[in-house]
């Protein structure tokens, strides 16, 4: 059976900017996805945990199934059915991912079980079909990030370019708000830029400047400065609406143990935290910890592991 991984993302700096043609840096994390596929004699289906859906369901699962499916069949030119499985190690629906990370292990899972060359660019537009229907019109960084391991500057509708990035970043990463879903939070903050034209493009303006800074920052190592830049940002998304008293109190926790910044990642409403750590993330997830939240440690820009994500 053919097996391919992907990862979950984090987003460094940028994200709803991101969406208005503003550049973002974005990361692969070491969590992710998992799919197997084999073609089968009966209509295409899809395991995801508990829940099963076959190509002729109405469910929004099945709808980004059967999209993604299409649009590997314009490329094979062949109809197969096929039976898919994901296990995903990411919590979905808190900004880390996981909806481009299962789409891209399925497109190369299933790339792989009808033998076609799994292109980027087919992953890519396979991966992208699945994440319009859930997220209606997506700028395409998670999916982006979903097939890089090193950080990315992601302008919508151009490649993202990998990074230099002088030294592996140290994050610590909470789950610190209830799930969100992407497409109220995008649709939220279009009503702000609806109602305030001139007020929203400043904003938005403002964060593509610190997502040059935190480029300018990463590539020369100077952790204070990318700090500063998160905390900018967060600033600037609480203005946007889009952050909770859930996430604010968990970027507090970690500044003062010792973080050197601290933003929501994602479409935010809830969902994750990052914090930015100047060796060790051990302080931070401690002082998580001890008020209930749950955390993890992630590295972004070390050197790709040896078992790349699409291997089997
Ligand atoms: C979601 O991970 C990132 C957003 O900027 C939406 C998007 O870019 O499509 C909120």
């Amino acid at each position: 059976m053919a097996s391919a991984r992907a990862f979950g993302k984090l987003i460094l700096i940028g994200e709803h900017a991101v969406v208005y043609g503003c550049p973002a840096i974005a990361a692969g994390i070491d969590k992710g996805a998992r799919a197997w596929a084999k073609r089968s004699e009966h209509i295409s289906r899809l395991s995801l945990g508990v829940s099963q859906v076959t190509a002729d369901d109405e469910s929004e699962t099945a709808r980004a199934f059967v999209a993604l499916l299409e649009r590997l069949y314009e490329a094979t030119h062949e109809r197969t059915a096929l039976e898919v499985d994901v296990t995903l190690d990411l919590p979905p629906g808190v900004g880390l991912g996981a909806s481009a990370a299962i789409a891209v292990a399925i497109a190369r899972a299933a790339c792989d079980a009808v033998r076609v060359q799994p292109e980027s660019q087919l992953i890519l537009e396979a991966a992208n079909a699945w994440e319009s229907v859930f997220h209606g019109n997506p700028s395409g960084i998670d999916v982006a990030a979903a097939m890089a391991q090193q950080p990315i500057w992601f302008v919508k509708g151009s490649a993202p370019t990998p990074l230099p990035c002088a030294a592996p970043l140290c994050l610590a990463v909470a789950l610190a708000g209830p799930p969100a879903a992407t497409h109220r939070m995008v649709s939220k903050v279009r009503e702000l830029h609806d109602q305030h034209p001139p007020e929203f493009r400043q904003a938005i303006d403002r964060i593509g400047d610190l997502a040059a800074r935190a480029r300018q920052a990463l590539a020369c190592s100077e952790l204070v400065e990318l700090g500063r830049c998160f905390n900018e940002n967060q600033r600037e998304l609480q203005a946007l609406g889009v952050s909770t008293p859930d996430l604010e109190g968990a970027c507090d926790v970690a500044r003062a143990a010792g973080a050197l910044g601290a933003k929501l990642t994602g479409a935010g409403g809830g969902g994750a935290v990052i914090a930015l750590c100047d060796s060790s993330a051990e302080r931070v997830l401690e002082a998580w910890s001890s008020r209930g939240i749950q955390a993890f440690a992630a590295q972004v820009g070390a050197n790709p592991s040896p078992q790349t994500p699409e291997a089997s």
